[in-house]
């Protein structure tokens, strides 16, 4: 199983909170968006960096200032708008497309409502949702940004089960996964145990 889990102690921490069932949605959103800052930073540690000249009110110097490839972040609608502003204070410059996929409640498979995104031509892309469960969403999420012609993908993700995990390994295996943690299993309605219940009720309040 490829994965990377960030256990960073302020990340583990935020996660208990978030998973706690009394945690309300103001304190789950704003959780959310911080756990996303902190997974971000470590995500971006690989951009590349070139030089640049300026002038401080003391001195000329050389700088370091990113370079390459723009980025752009991909939600997986709904519960994947919580993680977009994290990124967002991160990248402020990055683009953002929107992927609308839900999961059919009898047969856990994804089915796609809603796809926009940015201009892909030398583009890097992040995708973000909490929750990776089966992995058929994250999957077919992918598979939709590969058929444009994206090439380099990352999928970032709050909370895994190995099921979801393996999936996107065996469908995506040049896709790297970055998650807050890795739980136990799926329950029979395709839920992470022990999880934080349903990411976009909680984020946005509903039922
Ligand atoms: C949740 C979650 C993922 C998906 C994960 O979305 O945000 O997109 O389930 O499950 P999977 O790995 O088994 O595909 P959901 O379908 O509940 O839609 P929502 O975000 O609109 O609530
Ligand atoms: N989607 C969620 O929001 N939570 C889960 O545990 C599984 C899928």
């Amino acid at each position: 199983m490829h994965v990377q889990v960030m256990d960073h102690p302020l990340i583990q921490h935020k996660v208990t909170l978030m998973r706690k069932k009394e945690t309300g949605s103001k304190d789950f959103r704003n959780l959310l968006e911080e756990i996303t800052m902190l997974m971000g930073y470590e995500i971006t540690r690989d951009l590349p960096l070139e030089d640049v000249e300026i002038e401080t009110p003391v001195a000329k110097m050389i700088g370091k200032q990113i370079s390459g490839k723009k980025l752009g972040i991909v939600p997986v609608l709904r519960a994947g708008l919580g993680m977009v502003q994290g990124m967002l204070n991160l990248i402020p410059t990055a683009k953002v497309g929107h992927i609308g996929l839900y999961r059919d409640p009898q047969t856990l498979e994804p089915v796609e409502y809603y796809c926009k995104l940015p201009d892909v031509e030398d583009r890097d892309f992040i995708i973000v949702d909490p929750m990776l469960a089966t992995g058929g969403s994250a999957s077919a999420a992918i598979t939709l940004l590969k058929e444009k012609g994206i090439e380099n993908i990352k999928l970032m993700c709050l909370v895994a089960a190995p099921q979801g995990v393996q999936k996107v390994n065996a469908d995506h295996p040049d896709v790297r996964i970055y998650v807050a943690a890795l739980d136990d299993k799926l329950n029979d309605q395709g839920y992470i145990v022990p999880g934080l219940g349903d990411a976009g009720d909680r984020i946005f309040g509903t039922k």
